[in-house]
């Protein structure tokens, strides 16, 4: 039998201490709700409502088809939030099972809401919770027994005695309810504890009280584990990660340390790629076949063609093609497309630029809105001048031109197929095909210079020299 799921994703996340609402937090570069919302998502159900209320429009933006958002004017507590979802479900089954889910748990997996889901209705159950035990429980609601076992409510840290503080079995904060009991017995909830909330957790408590069957169904606390703060954020984002790098290595990707690789949930590795340590590949990176990446780069939105080496670089929005080599020490800015067998070197900043194939930008260059070609040769220090302070310009460097070395190339200027720049040129004229470009005062030398000096400053010391 299917099932009507309610994410409670309205709450401020005081603990975070951010203007973002906690829900959007990232980990593994993705809102964790979006992470909560997957898992929903596979377990089934008919309809998903998504309770926003802190940051509303922000939340319920993200939300993709599929989902439904209602507002939390005021969040007055996770069972006011639960009743506001089941509002927004109106017209649904007085038996439908109703799977409430908090928003800030993003190692949730389908697997343990089909085994919450299963036991509900395998049981029978008016209400079915995931339970959990912890070395630490402190934070969690914890989960009250009677000695026969049965459960007979969950009581928050802050309203607890030290005895009902030392159960290690707490709320994971998942749950399924028959959709009328929890109509309601939210209903009879009141504002009298510690928090002065309207607690979702004493629904459970009071279908106990009633004689109504109450089961928990145990969760792994890695899976279950809730974010409300930092600590806790950096925490799931370092399981996100063990899990991620584990499936990689897994496709055979060869990682020389796996705790120092840092990738986003969209990233994709091909057999065959190797990682040094300290490599941060972001959204939309995929890396291909052969690769060597690392140590220390940053990649975002980029592709690392079959067979490259790129090693202490910064690859942004950018195409780096088969068989390249790129750094040590380069920075590829939005829009930057090394074709095939090309080579940027040591300092070396490209933007907006297309680098051809087997071409060579080996020292110090800034190459800027360029278009080179196939086996160009770009010397050290050279520099593509773009901006004049209003407007950007484009420079276009032919196959097999060889730019001499501390050429300024004063854009907008063309140098043509095979052409040459002299070394320290400011070359602000287009270059044809087979020329060469020289921009500098001829070179002259003076015979008998430095002795002539010399002797001035020999002169001028004997003069000053008291005797
Ligand atoms: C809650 C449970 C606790 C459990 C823990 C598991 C209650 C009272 N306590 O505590 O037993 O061990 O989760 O992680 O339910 N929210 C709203 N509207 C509100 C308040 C909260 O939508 O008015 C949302 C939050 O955005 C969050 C979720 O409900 O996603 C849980 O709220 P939170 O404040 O994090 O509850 P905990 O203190 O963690
Ligand atoms: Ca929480």
């Amino acid at each position: 039998m299917s099932h009507v799921a309610i994410v409670l994703a309205a709450g401020r996340g005081t603990r975070m201490k951010s203007s973002l609402p906690k829900v959007l937090h990232p980990v593994a570069g993705r809102p964790m709700l979006h992470w909560v919302l997957d898992a929903v998502t596979g377990s089934g159900p008919e309809r998903v409502v998504v309770v926003v209320g802190h940051g509303s429009q922000l939340v319920a933006e993200g939300l993709g088809d599929g989902y439904e958002a209602v507002v939390q004017e005021e969040q007055h507590g996770t069972g006011h939030a639960a009743g506001v979802g089941l509002a927004a479900l109106n017209g649904i089954d007085e038996s439908a099972a109703v799977l409430v889910v908090p928003g800030d748990t993003p190692m949730l997996d389908v697997a343990t809401l089909d085994r919450l889901l299963a036991s509900h209705a395998a049981a029978g159950a008016s209400v079915t919770v995931a339970s959990t035990e912890l070395s630490d429980p402190s934070g969690y609601g914890r989960v009250v027994r009677r000695e026969d076992g049965s459960v007979t409510g969950i009581v928050e840290e802050g309203d607890a005695d030290a005895a009902t503080r030392a159960i290690r079995e707490v709320n994971a904060g998942m749950y399924v309810f028959r959709a009328g009991d929890l109509a309601r017995d939210l209903s009879e909830l009141t504002t009298d504890n510690a928090q002065a909330e309207l607690y979702l957790t004493d629904v459970v408590g009071i279908a106990a009280a009633r004689g109504r069957l109450v089961i928990a169904e145990p969760a792994d606390p890695e899976v279950v584990a809730g974010v409300n703060d930092h600590a806790q954020l950096a925490a799931a984002a370092s399981t996100h990660r063990r899990r991620m790098v584990e499936r990689w290595m897994a496709e055979g990707v060869r990682m020389i340390d796996p705790d120092r690789v840092y990738l986003d949930h969209d990233v994709t590795l091909a057999p065959g790629v190797t990682l040094y340590p300290n490599v941060i590949l972001e959204a939309g990176t995929s890396v291909e076949e052969g690769a060597t990446v690392g140590p220390d780069v940053y990649a975002a939105a980029s592709q690392i063609g079959p067979g490259a080496r790129v090693w202490y670089a910064v690859v942004r929005s950018s195409v780096v093609g088969e068989a390249c080599t790129v750094g040590p020490y380069a920075s590829l800015r939005p829009g930057s497309v090394i074709e095939r067998g090309a080579h940027l070197g040591t300092f070396v900043e490209t933007k907006n630029t297309t680098v051809g194939e087997g071409s060579k930008v080996p020292h110090l260059s800034y190459m800027g809105d360029a278009t080179i070609g196939a086996r160009a040769n770009i010397g050290a220090g050279t520099i593509t001048c773009n901006y004049d302070g209003f407007a950007k310009y484009r420079t276009t460097i032919g196959d097999g031109a060889f730019i001499g070395s501390d050429t300024m190339l004063i854009a907008p200027v063309a140098i043509g197929d095979g052409a040459m720049t002299a070394a320290g040129s400011a070359i602000s004229r287009d270059v044809g095909p087979g020329e060469l470009g020289v921009e500098r005062a001829k070179q002259h030398n003076i015979p008998g210079f430095v002795e002539r000096l010399a002797a001035r400053y020999r002169a001028k010391r004997t003069e000053e020299t008291p005797s």
